[in-house]
């Protein structure tokens, strides 16, 4: 989907890239400022949210009996045992408002509260979606205006998570006069969002989606974001995969408990992708602390999807509770190497090659700011390694990746 991402014009289109750092330092001094009376009662994503969301395979072919399905599937696939429990959403179950402004689901969702019940008896939690602008992406009914009411009424159906996606919004913004009032208006729009879920008390993650615009890591958590989105839409393309996850290099130090960068949902299992294609993806993911928000079928998964989503030492990387977000540490042309610190002084090693074809990548410990390997474990090899050469000679698949955990 295209979106703009602003230029100043005589007419007074805004431009963000080119907004006053003022602005941004009033927002990080506002987050270090921020009332404890900010924060939901109930702390949620202390670690990334873990789920599945509609989008990637579904888009606008959702409805009630395929979320049951996908909910089903979670707990028997083993994914709800593995960690993942948002059942999350998307765009296009809106339908428009009732004579009081009530927001109403359309033909495709019949009772969300029912649904909601549904979801909740097997052990897992609703997420839903809209929009502070008028119209939601896909055009449907957003929550202009109507915020209070809205954030009430997901309150009153049960919901456990809301993703709140720009889209029109920008419109609004573009009337602002100037890239400082248009940055305020959309923090306000946000903030006001977050207000109206912590006053229905009824503990909700807050997703933002706004496509990482005007370094939204800045202060998506000053505005009571859980997770903002980093970049654009992902897709089932490893050159989108990995341009995304790449590019996150240097956002480590804005994430933490309660406030993550998310570059977007998975797309492991929609096919596009080689196994070690989708390997590189869920690693990355894990290494970066992201949300892992599953976006295929999950009712139709192969073994080997399956065994990708739910590897419990790549979950365990992400899901760890220091919630440290991994970095870049080295980089050679198409090679690259992330490290994460982990709770315990461990730590994650993922190197990466993004050439399509085999290489062996020399690991320098030193370069890694480590003495040695340390005891190594490959794990998606799932095997111990022991203590590796100085100059360790890593075979990596085209476009895979080595998954080190490496313990003192
Ligand atoms: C935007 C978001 C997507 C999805 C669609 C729905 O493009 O970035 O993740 O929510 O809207 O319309």
């Amino acid at each position: 989907m295209e979106r703009m991402l602003y230029t100043a014009t005589p007419d007074g289109t805004v431009n963000f890239t080119l907004r006053k750092t003022l602005v941004i330092a009033a927002a990080a001094l506002a987050a270090l400022l921020l009332p404890s009376a900010w924060a939901q009662s109930t702390p949620v994503a202390l670690t990334p949210p873990m789920g599945w969301n509609s989008w990637n395979h579904f888009a606008e072919k959702i409805d009630d009996a395929t979320v049951r399905k996908q909910a089903d599937a979670m707990v028997s696939s083993g994914m709800r045992d593995a960690g993942y429990v948002y059942v999350n959403i998307d765009d296009t179950w809106e339908a428009g408002r009732d004579a009081k402004g009530e927001i109403q689901s359309n033909s495709k969702f019949p009772d969300m509260k029912a649904l909601a019940d549904y979801v909740h008896s097997k052990g897992l939690k609703l997420g839903i979606y809209s929009s502070p602008g008028p119209k939601t992406c896909a055009g449907y009914e957003g929550s202009y205006g109507h915020e209070e009411q809205d954030a009430g009424t997901y309150a009153k159906w049960g919901i456990d998570y809301l993703k709140y996606d720009l889209c029109s919004f920008d419109e609004i913004m573009k009337k602002a006069g100037s890239p400082e009032a248009a940055h305020k208006l959309m923090l306000d729009a946000y903030t006001k969002m977050h207000n109206a879920i912590v006053k229905t008390g009824r503990p909700m993650v807050f997703s933002l989606c706004q496509y990482g615009a005007d370094h939204v890591w800045e202060w998506g958590a000053s505005v009571g974001g859980n997770l903002w989105r980093t970049t654009d839409d992902i897709s089932d393309r490893y050159g989108s995969m990995s341009l995304i996850g790449f590019q996150q290099a240097g956002l480590a130090r804005f994430a933490g408990p309660g406030h993550w960068n998310d570059p977007d949902m998975l797309e492991v299992g929609n096919g596009k992708m080689k196994p070690d294609e989708y390997r590189t993806h869920m690693a990355l993911w894990a290494l970066l602390a992201a949300p892992l928000l599953a976006g295929n079928d999950l009712t139709t998964m192969s073994p080997e999807t399956i065994a990708i989503l739910t590897n419990r030492e790549v979950v365990a990387i992400n899901q760890d509770k220091l919630g440290k977000q991994g970095d870049r540490v080295w980089a050679e042309g198409s090679q690259e190497i992330w490290l994460r610190e982990l709770e315990g002084g461990a730590k994650a090693v993922g190197i990466f090659n993004r050439f399509d074809w085999p290489q062996v990548i020399h690991v320098d410990w030193a370069k890694l700011r480590l003495k040695n390997s340390g005891k190594a474990r490959d794990i998606w090899a799932g095997k111990d390694l022991g203590t590796l050469p100085a100059n360790y000679a890593a075979q990596v698949p085209g476009h895979g990746v080595v998954l080190l955990r490496i313990t003192e």
